[in-house]
């Protein structure tokens, strides 16, 4: 997991392709086979997301709205804005917008003055998303900005406007803690004194409640792993036997890790026609395709030393299964 740029990548220019046959060389070529998660978001898989983001099992979504349903006060409060004082809500990853409009009416009804910029690599997750705030929410100024995260966090770096920059879904958990640290670095260097980082992320709790998150009973969840290795037969011309491998959760409850793997049911090759090399697998041997970390305030605290942020404050929901944290660059 070596990307720190942009979490999800879309199906589209020639480097990307080349890029994500390089990845998957390398990935399948380790002693200990993996595949980055970032390619599980094309068509088909950001389809996936939606449903899993409305499986019964999977209490992360629903946790960080109900944060934003019923604190959107103590959020704005917290944020320590001024409804004088003009600033860009900024928010990486443009979604489908569901928490972050109830935060956007709270503004609104607050006459707050601010512009709200989505950045997206997707131009047409913004096209959506824009359109459906032109419809529902004709109030807010929306700016969409279609890029690479930090390239255009370094575009508005140019502007002095104080900066909100808001971070969901627990996205951080899909990189490693060194990652996800080097990444707030880079963050807090787009931003200026007063700042805020709005960061939401899934804390830890028991396996019984986490494992069922990512292995529900319909099997939306394997699908969207298993989705991985079609993306690889179509777009790399493969012949994974997409049946013959399984999907398997795992979650280290001291270490608050959750990771998901497609285990080989046999012993089979498969050969990649774009990489002109076949892979062998053994039967039970595991292709590691996600890590979702869970967090605490210690280990929260242990990725932001060094960096020019503090926590500030932070937010949790009833079962306190799910936390947004607002840090402040200083
Ligand atoms: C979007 C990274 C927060 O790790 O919980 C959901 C992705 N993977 N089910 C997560 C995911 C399997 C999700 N994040």
């Amino acid at each position: 997991m070596k990307e720190i740029a942009t979490l999800k990548n879309i199906e589209s220019p020639a480097n990307m392709l080349e890029q994500f046959q390089a990845e998957v060389n390398e990935g399948l070529s380790d002693t200990n086979k993996s595949l980055p998660s970032k390619y599980f978001y094309n068509k088909k898989g950001d389809d996936l997301f939606v449903k899993i983001m409305h499986l019964p099992e999977y209490y992360v979504t629903r946790s960080e709205h109900e944060i934003f349903k019923e604190k959107s006060y103590s959020i704005i409060k917290s944020l320590n804005l001024d409804p004088d004082q003009y600033f860009e809500l900024i928010e990486l990853g443009a979604g489908d917008g569901t928490k972050t409009k109830e935060l956007l009416s709270q503004l609104v009804a607050g006459n707050y003055s601010f512009d709200y910029l989505p950045i997206d690599i997707s131009q047409n997750a913004l096209d959506q998303l824009e359109l459906d705030l032109s419809v529902t929410m004709p109030q807010v100024s929306v700016k969409t900005k279609q890029g690479d995260y930090f390239e255009v966090l370094e575009s508005l770096k140019e502007n002095q406007h104080p900066k909100i920059i808001l971070f969901l879904g627990s996205n951080i958990g899909n990189m490693s803690d060194d990652i996800a640290s080097n990444f707030i670095n880079n963050l807090s260097q787009t931003l200026a004194f007063g700042d805020k980082l709005f960061l939401g992320v899934d804390l830890i709790k028991p396996a019984s409640v986490v494992l069922p998150a990512y292995n529900d009973n319909q099997g939306v969840t394997a699908a969207f792993n298993l989705n991985l290795l079609e993306r690889i037969n179509t777009e790399l011309e493969a012949d994974f036997a997409i049946y013959d491998f399984k999907h398997q959760p795992e979650y280290d409850e001291k270490e608050g890790i959750a990771t998901s793997f497609l285990v080989s049911k046999k012993n089979q090759e498969v050969f990649i026609k774009k990489l002109n090399r076949t892979f062998n697998f053994s039967k039970g041997e595991k292709i590691l395709t996600e890590i979702s970390r869970k967090y605490n305030d210690e280990i929260l605290k242990k990725i932001i030393t060094n960096t020019a942020f503090v926590i500030k404050d932070k937010i949790t929901d009833s079962k306190k299964y799910f936390a947004n944290y607002i840090l402040e660059r200083v």
